[in-house]
C-alpha cells in the first residue's frame, strides 16, 4: 500500500516512519511512505501557503492553491484523499479496514495553524479526526492513522498477533503476562501455566468478554 503524506513538517513524519515496524514494512516493501512538503506547490515567493481569514479573526489559514496542487501531483484515479481535521470522521478500527479494502494509495493532508480554506473539500474524499481534542497539527493524526492502517496490510505483523487484537467483534484483546510468574505476589492466573490449550483458549475468550465488559461496556451495546 501506498500513502502520500502532504505536510508542512516533513522531518515530523520522517522521524517517525524510521522506526520499529513501520521501518520494516517500507523495507519489506509492504508499504511505501512519500512525504510530500506543500510548501513546494505554492506560486506565491517566499513560500507563503496561509494567510489570513477573510471576516476576520485569530491565525492563518493554509490556502487552496498550495495544497491542491499538492494532491493532483500525487493523485491518481485510484486514490482517495484525507484531510486530518478535528472536524472529521472519528477514525476507529472499522474505518481503518475499510479504508485498506477500498484502496491501495491513501493521500493524508496534514493541516496547521487555524485549519484549511473550507473550498479544499471539492477536492477530497472526506476528513478524518482521531478523537475530540484539537492537536497543534495534522502529523500526528497522520502517522495514527497510517500506523493503524498498516496493521491490516497482510504480512505487517504476524497473522496470530492481528487475529486477537482489540476491538475485533466489538471486544477488546484479553490480558497478557509474562515472566516472571510471581511479581511482589502478583501473580499469573494458574490456567495459563497448564498447558492445557483448549482450556487456555476458552479462558481467553471469557476474559476478552471480561475485560470489555469492565472496561468498555459501551463496545457491547
Ligand atoms: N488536527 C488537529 N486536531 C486534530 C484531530 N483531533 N484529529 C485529526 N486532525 C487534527
Amino acid at each position: 500500500m501506498r500513502f502520500d503524506i502532504l505536510t508542512l513538517f516533513p522531518k515530523v513524519i520522517e522521524a517517525y516512519i524510521n522506526e520499529s515496524i513501520i521501518k520494516r514494512a517500507i523495507n519489506n516493501k509492504l508499504l511505501e511512505i512519500n512525504i510530500i512538503n506543500i510548501r513546494d506547490y505554492t506560486l506565491l515567493k517566499n513560500g507563503q501557503v496561509d494567510d489570513t481569514p477573510y471576516g476576520g479573526g485569530a491565525g492563518m489559514v493554509l490556502m487552496c492553491e498550495p495544497v491542491v496542487r499538492a494532491i493532483e501531483a500525487v493523485k491518481d484515479e485510484e486514490s482517495l484523499v484525507y484531510l486530518l481535521t478535528p472536524q472529521g470522521k472519528i477514525f476507529s478500527d472499522k474505518l481503518a479496514n475499510d479504508i485498506v479494502k477500498k484502496t491501495k494509495h491513501l493521500i493524508l493532508v496534514c493541516g496547521h495553524y487555524e485549519g484549511f480554506d473550507e473550498r479544499i473539500l471539492n477536492f477530497v474524499d472526506g476528513e478524518i479526526s482521531i478523537g475530540d481534542y484539537v492537536l497543534t497539527g495534522g502529523e500526528l493524526p497522520a502517522m495514527v492513522v497510517v500506523d493503524a492502517l498498516a496493521r491490516f496490510i497482510p504480512g505487517v505483523i504476524k497473522e496470530d498477533s492481528f487475529m486477537n487484537d482489540s476491538f475485533k467483534n466489538n471486544l477488546l484483546d484479553y490480558p497478557m503476562y509474562t515472566k516472571p510468574r510471581d511479581f511482589r505476589g502478583y501473580l499469573v492466573p494458574d490456567i495459563l501455566l497448564s498447558g492445557d490449550h483448549a482450556k487456555i483458549e476458552a479462558y481467553r475468550e471469557e476474559e476478552k468478554i471480561r475485560v470489555t465488559k469492565e472496561k468498555r461496556p459501551d463496545l457491547l451495546k
